[in-house]
């Protein structure tokens, strides 16, 4: 019987790390369990499996986005790592995991969900749109000018990356790291741009 569920970090993590992993690469397993999914904005909440026995056959990644439009905050659904077990496609199983993970994010009070590196003519279906290209420039270092860039760069300086992690992940508010860090004044020399 196939049933969709919010994932349990308990019961199906491995599961998810071995779906994208055979789907993908190998060493998203590692990825996965090393920040991708398990120490990241990952929404436990409103992603989605898809389970036949117990079984993660199908996998709808959601990620807690909230992006600026101007001065507004606008809560966004990333979608990502969405994969069907190639034994059980054709059968309308990412369908009832999609809808199930829509549902989720009216609940939970997205205004917009986006995916990115879209398989074409997939998601229009459930109400994705066609936003904007995608483009990717690739250039051999070679090209690349030598002289110096009429810019000034700053170097970031983080020896933390539990620092990082929290302006990230949101423990940290925004305000308190745009105004003053909460962590003193050894982090503003830990956690700083510099000129170079
Ligand atoms: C894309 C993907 C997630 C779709 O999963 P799925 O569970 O097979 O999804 P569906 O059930 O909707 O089936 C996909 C196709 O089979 C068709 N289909 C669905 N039920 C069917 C049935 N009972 N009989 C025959 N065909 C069927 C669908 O119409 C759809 O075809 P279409 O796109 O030409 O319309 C899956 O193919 C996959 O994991 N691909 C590899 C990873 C990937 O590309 N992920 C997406 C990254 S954005």
């Amino acid at each position: 019987m196939f049933i969709v569920a919010a994932p349990d970090k308990q019961a199906h993590a491995e599961g998810i790390f071995d779906l994208v992993a055979e789907q993908w690469r190998d060493d998203l397993r590692e990825q996965c369990r090393e920040g991708r999914i398990f120490h990241s904005h990952y929404d436990w909440r409103t992603s989605r499996v898809g389970l036949v026995d117990g079984k993660v056959v199908t996998h709808f990644g959601v990620y807690d986005l909230t992006v600026r439009v101007g001065s507004a905050r606008v809560a966004a659904a990333g979608v990502n790592l969405v994969v069907t077990h190639p034994d059980y496609r054709k059968q309308g199983l990412m369908p009832k995991t999609i809808w199930s993970s829509i549902e989720a994010m009216r609940d939970r009070g997205y205004d917009i969900s986006i995916v990115a590196n879209a398989v074409e003519n997939y998601y229009e279906r459930f109400g994705w749109r066609a936003a904007w290209p995608e483009t990717h420039y690739y250039i051999a270092p070679e090209s690349l000018p030598n002289e110096k860039p009429d810019v000034r760069l700053r170097k970031w300086l983080s020896f933390s990356a539990e620092f990082v992690d929290c302006v990230l992940a949101g423990d940290i508010p925004e305000a308190a790291f745009l105004g003053r860090s909460p962590l003193g004044s050894t982090s503003r020399q830990t956690n700083a741009f510099t000129g170079n």
